[in-house]
């Protein structure tokens, strides 16, 4: 089965074709120029330059090819943005004369792991982005159980808002994560939020300890400061998501993990899982970074199991809110 997915839920205009789980074509437009000086994704804006670009993604994407569904995220997102990615979905859809599905962007950053290798079920996934810190057990596609989420800040929102407190550029995630590498990650001691008896995460203390942190100093940081709290900041952040993750693996008795979403690009939090799975059994899949972060190709292997599993004629409205929903239910 071949499938065109299109993704347009926040600041990337992107499409891919996948076929039986090997990915066709990838396209990624970044609209991060756009964006960079209100150090943030600015809605209107994203869903006008979706608008500009989407034909032309799209027509990248399939290079002249056929398929056999078209995909969309109905959501979690921004909802200009989203209602594009509908609109461009629905007419290649009526241009290719095949079906149109709607998936769940989440579900995206879950399955495009597989994009590199099987998965096995039943396994844990964190999915770590701007919008989303959600830790959850997955049965197999459609069947998931939230076990926690963040009750403040998104981990991309916490490395997004740190590195504007600490004058680096937009997004924060790959400032800190290259700076990190040449900084100190004992030099500050930042709290570990590990909220026992709960599988819920919360980035906000530590980047409110990180504000305090910079108003005592009372001059600009130095860069080796700058790289030292970078590292600091990062290793608290992904000491938290590992340790949470690999105690639910336990707790849950599965043996499988799998990470995604954007901030599964960092390379101290693929790095620390992969140590801290060693030697315990357990199987950590992270796809590479062009993977983790928002594309194309995630959406169209979410909708393979979809229609696999009969399970695409649902509901094709935009939900900015959109949370995991069992296919089932
Ligand atoms: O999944 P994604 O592309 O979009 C959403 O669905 O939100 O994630 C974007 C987030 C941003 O907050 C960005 O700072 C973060 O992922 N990010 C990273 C890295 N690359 C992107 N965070 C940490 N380290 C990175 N290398
Ligand atoms: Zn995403």
């Amino acid at each position: 089965m071949r499938v065109l997915g299109i993704e347009t839920s926040c600041d990337e205009t992107a499409a891919g074709v996948v076929e039986d789980g090997r990915i066709l074509s990838n396209v990624i437009s970044s609209q991060i120029h756009l964006h960079r000086r209100f150090h943030g994704v600015v809605p209107e804006l994203a869903a006008r330059a979706h608008l500009q670009r989407i034909a032309e993604v799209v027509e990248t994407a399939l290079n002249g090819r056929k398929v056999d569904a078209v995909a969309f995220a109905r959501g979690p997102g921004l909802m200009g943005p989203l209602l594009v990615g509908k609109m461009a979905a629905l007419a290649a859809s009526a241009t290719l004369g095949c079906p149109v599905v709607a998936v769940n962007h989440l579900e995206g950053h879950v399955f495009a792991a597989e994009l590199c290798g099987k998965i096995r079920f039943p396994l844990v996934t964190l999915i770590v982005s701007g919008g989303h810190t959600d830790l959850l057990l997955c049965r197999g596609p459609g069947r998931y159980r939230v076990l926690g989420r963040t009750r403040d800040d998104a981990a991309g929102e916490a490395y997004d808002k740190v590195a504007r407190m600490l004058g680096l550029g937009y997004p924060g995630g790959p400032a800190i994560d290259r700076l990190a590498r040449r900084g100190d990650p004992q030099a500050v001691a930042f709290a570990r939020p590990l909220l026992p008896g709960t599988w819920d995460f919360s980035f906000a203390g530590i980047k409110t300890a990180m504000l305090y942190h910079l108003r005592d100093l009372k001059r600009k940081p130095t860069r080796r400061e700058v790289a030292d709290l970078c590292a600091s900041f990062q290793e608290a952040v992904v000491e938290t998501l590992v340790r949470k993750t690999l105690a639910a693996v336990e707790r849950c008795k599965v043996k499988d993990v799998v990470v995604g979403g954007g901030v599964a690009a960092n390379g101290r939090l693929r790095e620390a899982f992969q140590e801290a799975a060693r030697g315990r059994g357990v199987r950590v899949s992270i796809p590479p970074p062009i993977l983790c972060t928002d594309n194309g190709a995630m959406l169209a292997q979410a909708a393979s199991h979809r229609l696999r599993l009969g399970r695409a004629g649902r509901s094709l409205r935009c939900d900015p809110g959109l949370g995991f929903e069992n296919w089932g239910a």
